[in-house]
Formats: structure tokens, sequence, C-alpha cells
């Protein structure tokens, strides 16, 4: 192939680059485009504290599992096959429930997910329903026998 037919192709594939990122940048906010293009907490654990699987309305599924220490959450990865608004919800969601109390990610909404991701298009809502479903799973799966009393702690 000479030199520039070369270029002209790479040209043509910045310009696919290019289109569809402009494309990604008109339905997405810039939150969403960040976390899936580079989401954290990515994974599976083999020995979690708590774990949720969830099959959304769309067919996609997300699993959530949990580290839990002394009532708080130590530990948290996803996985989803699902589509980039979904990773960009685990993704953000994960972070979201990192070290904070389970008693206070039991309270987290669709709507609180939604509003970290400076906001998804109507039709991506029910992937932050996914997300947030498969967090409530998880906590339901978690024994409360292990959770700590803390009024019994005498430093308090
Ligand atoms: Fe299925 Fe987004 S379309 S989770």
């Amino acid at each position: 192939m000479s030199k520039e037919r070369d270029n002209s192709f790479e040209q043509v594939v910045e310009n696919i680059q290019r289109d569809i990122e402009a494309e990604e940048e008109a339905l997405f906010s810039k939150k969403v485009i960040e976390e899936y293009r580079a989401p954290k907490n990515v994974g599976r654990m083999t020995e979690p504290d708590a774990f949720g699987i969830v099959t959304g309305s769309c067919g996609d599924t997300m699993e959530i599992y949990l580290k839990i220490r002394d009532n708080r959450v130590a530990g948290v990865l996803f996985m989803t096959d699902g589509c980039g608004p979904s990773i960009a919800c685990g993704s953000m969601l994960t972070q979201m429930v990192k070290e904070k109390d389970v008693w206070d990610i039991e309270k987290i909404t669709n709507k609180d997910l939604v509003y970290a991701l400076e906001g998804l298009p109507d039709e991506n809502l029910h992937c932050a329903k996914l997300a947030v479903d498969t967090l409530k799973e998880a906590l339901r799966s978690w024994d409360a026998k292990d959770a700590v009393d803390v009024s019994k702690n005498d430093k308090l």
C-alpha cells in the first residue's frame, strides 16, 4: 500500500473516531463518558461478604461484590455485560459506596446515581436502576448478624 493511501486510510479512521466521539458527547455528560472509558472497581471477588446479580429489563446483567468490615464497605467490585452507560453506572456507584456505612448506602437511589453522573438520557435511566437494584440485592445477601453493634463500642 502506498504511503498516500495509508494516510488517507488513517484519515478515514480518524474521522470516524471523531464522529463517534462527537455523537457520544452530544448524548452523554462528560462524567458518563469519563466513567465508561476508564471504569473503576471492575472485577469479581472470590469471597465477598455480600453479592448481588440482577438482570435488568433490557436483558443486561450486573454483578456487585462487597467486602464489609465493621458495617463499612471495605471493598467493592462490579461486572456487567451491559452498555456503556451501565459501565458508567457500575463505576460511579461503586465509588459512591466505598468506605461508606452499609446503612447509608442502602438509602442510595437511582436519582442519586444519575445526579452523580451529571445526568443520563431517558432511554438509559434503566441502566442506573440496574446498578442500584444490584447493590440492593447484594445488601440483602449480607448477613445482618455480621453487623457490629456500635452502641457497645466504649470509645463512643
Ligand atoms: Fe442494558 Fe444499559 S441497555 S444496562
